[in-house]
């Protein structure tokens, strides 16, 4: 069993050897011996942050999965794809079945010899997350998006490093807690990943360079669109109560998902929050509605959305959303300078400069890309990642489109960000669920 020391403790003075915790020297030792070796840092500065080093390369590098469901178990992957010292030692999930199959899958795959999960490491019930931070390193966080700020501040309260999948909230009372807690992990050394995973794609790195670097001049205007067809739905079985069928079905339910504009097309905005810096907008007016999904069976998110982010200084954002199968999908962002045109989706800079990202035939798949990136700061082989403040700001943004077209009132950053919406439900147990309330303009309220 792991010590669960904070590594606030561990790093004060009267920690003996035997004390110090396992996250602590395998988050930071490798790295901090490579500094030294390197003539990088003092020894004393050494002896301050890692007395009692025992890390070698064999030391495994427990791996915690929560929310087992395609995302989940493909993250796990990633982790084990890029670093061999990974086992996967517990998964969580609502549901066991869930567990189960995540876990089947896993033995069954490439890496099937760094399952190591026992039956009493598979947790099931509301408080699975719990279980499963208290026995890991470094945790997977996939579930539905709506429990993601419970558990990121429980792996941050007990010192577990973070991948963070988007969206991180489905209101601003989340997010606020996401930030609080990602200020913490700063202070504890520990690691946060998010899963806007264009960041870490190489294609992407480089045409946002590019933006950044004044080849396209000026930015005027931006452009994102994220046009997809329709998703899946569980059905519903007679032994499920209201809750377990929503929750089986969250994608519909904008407690649980924050609707398909946060948690989908988050991607498109991140990106183009990325270009603008992640300097927020200043105000977004924005509509959507229900033009196919009718039926009770698809809850009580939109299927279209259409915003104008405006930023301070003149720029301003169309954005447009729609889930509509049969319909042509659409997934591009552009940026329109005053020298030319950025296509980020594309790689594709057009106007004064032309250019086009080839690629090194090496690039890591973004997904594994931001594994390789996590356990590089964890071992301390490069500055600690903390990609909260953008995880945050583009979630944000996203919920400003979505609170802006439910109630039909143009709403600004200050007002989204003090918005006391607060979408948990009266008690996390299996039984009623919460109301199913369609949003109309013009008549629900911006709280
Ligand atoms: N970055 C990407 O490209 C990408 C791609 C796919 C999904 N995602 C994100 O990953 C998350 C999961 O998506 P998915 O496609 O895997 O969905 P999924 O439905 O396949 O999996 C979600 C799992 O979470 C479980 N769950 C629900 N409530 C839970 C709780 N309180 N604790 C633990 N588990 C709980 C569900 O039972 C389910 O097994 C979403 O936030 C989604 O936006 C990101």
């Amino acid at each position: 069993m792991a010590n669960h020391k904070k590594d606030a403790d561990l790093h004060s003075d009267e920690n003996s050897d035997q004390e110090l915790d396992r996250r602590t020297f395998m988050g930071t030792t490798g790295g901090l011996l490579a500094a030294l070796a390197s003539g990088g840092l003092a020894a004393n500065s050494v002896q301050a942050h890692a007395t009692g080093v025992h890390n070698s390369v064999d030391d495994v590098i427990r791996v915690g999965l929560v929310g087992c469901g395609g995302r989940g178990t493909g993250a796990a992957t990633n982790a084990l794809n890029v670093e061999p010292r990974v086992r996967i030692v517990a998964m969580g999930d609502l549901f066991m079945d869930r567990v189960e199959n995540s876990r089947q899958n896993l033995l069954d795959g490439d890496h099937g010899d760094r399952i190591q999960v026992s039956e009493e490491m598979m947790f099931s019930g509301f408080d699975n997350y719990e279980n499963v931070i208290k026995n890991c390193d470094v945790v997977i966080l996939a579930s539905t998006p709506h429990f993601r700020p419970q558990q990121i501040e429980k792996a941050v309260e007990e010192g577990v490093h973070v991948f963070a999948e988007k969206p991180i909230a489905t209101d601003s009372i989340g997010v606020a807690k996401v930030r609080a807690a990602c200020e913490k992990a700063k202070e504890k050394n520990l690691t946060v990943v998010s899963g806007l995973c264009y960041r870490y794609q190489k294609s992407k790195q480089e045409t946002i360079d590019r933006i950044h670097d004044g080849s396209i001049g000026d930015i005027i205007n931006l452009q994102c669109t994220y046009n997809t067809g329709e998703l899946w739905y569980n059905g519903r079985k007679d032994d499920w109560t209201d809750m377990e069928y929503q929750i089986r079905n969250w994608y519909y339910y904008n407690w649980l998902s924050g609707d398909h504009i946060t948690e989908q097309s988050i991607h498109s905005i991140d990106k183009i929050m990325w270009a603008m810096k992640d300097v927020p907008p200043k105000k977004c007016t924005a509509s959507g509605g229900r033009s196919r999904r009718t039926e009770e069976k698809w809850g009580d998110i939109y299927d279209h959305f259409n915003c104008v982010f405006e930023w301070e200084t003149g720029e301003k954002l169309f954005h447009s959303c729609r889930q509509w199968s049969g319909a042509d999908g659409n997934v591009s962002d552009f940026v329109y300078g005053t020298r030319g045109t950025a296509a980020i989706q594309a790689n594709k800079i057009s106007g004064e400069v032309n250019w086009r990202y080839k690629g090194s035939g090496e690039d890591l798949d973004m997904y594994d890309a931001e594994w390789a990136e996590l356990f590089k700061s964890f071992k301390g082989e490069r500055p600690l990642i903390n990609d909260g403040e953008y995880m945050c700001n583009s979630t944000l943004v996203s919920i400003m489109g979505r609170m802006s077209a439910y109630t039909g009132k143009s709403l600004t950053w200050e007002q989204v960000s003090g918005s006391q919406l607060d979408l948990c439900p009266p008690s996390y147990e299996f039984g009623a669920a919460p109301e199913v309330v369609i949003p109309k303009p013009g008549s629900t309220e911006f709280i």
